[in-house]
């Protein structure tokens, strides 16, 4: 089947998981397309669609809502995945021991379930490299209450990632074999 991973990243960590899921798709003998929202175009030529955007102050990028906006009709006609890039950290829990990837879910996520009605949405553990973060995000770092929030370093779970995207894939193959 003709896949699309439309991902939103800013600096990156996202953008990883996406080329992720798309190899692990591709080798289960799918064709797939990996573009950032900005260059994916029409979904319509694809059998099913995996849209995914970091997650900024509780919210998915401008340019992946955008995306879902503009392409809403197409992508509610077909099986649609979403992911979220967002905690990051070695903690797996909050403070109420709520498991963060629902703790982080987006703001919006309510409106984009109802908008495209995805078969799933799941959230990934992020990544931040001080390095890339632009002033603002720098500053924001700098505050003393950021540093616990905002920590370095890769969390990705490749694992878990990997995990996803088999699933992905195993559900594609129940409705359509190949
Ligand atoms: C300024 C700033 C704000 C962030 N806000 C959130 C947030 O609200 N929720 C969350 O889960 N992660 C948040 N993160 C973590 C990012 O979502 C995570 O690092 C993500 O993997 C970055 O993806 P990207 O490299 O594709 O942009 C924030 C990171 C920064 C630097």
């Amino acid at each position: 089947m003709r896949l699309l991973v439309a991902h939103a990243s800013k600096h990156g960590a996202t953008a990883g998981i996406a080329a992720r899921i798309a190899e692990k798709l591709t080798a289960s003998g799918h064709d797939v397309t990996v573009r950032p929202v900005t260059d994916a175009g029409d979904p319509a030529g694809f059998g099913a669609v995996i849209v995914g955007s970091a997650t900024y102050m509780g919210h998915w990028l401008k340019d992946a809502k955008a995306y879902i906006r503009e392409h809403q009709e197409s992508l509610a006609t077909r099986p649609v995945w979403l992911f979220s890039s967002g905690p990051i950290g070695e903690a797996k829990v909050d403070k109420e021991g709520k498991d963060l990837r629902e703790a982080t879910a987006p703001q919006e996520l309510p409106k984009l379930l109802a908008s495209v009605h995805p078969r799933e949405h799941r959230v990934f553990f992020g990544a931040l490299d001080p390095k890339h973060l632009t002033l603002p995000e720098r500053a924001l770092r700098k505050l003393p209450a950021s540093r616990e929030l905002f920590p370095e370093g890769d969390f990705r779970d490749w694992e878990d990632i990997d995990a996803w995207a088999a699933h992905v894939a195993a559900e594609l193959e129940q409705h359509n074999p190949l």
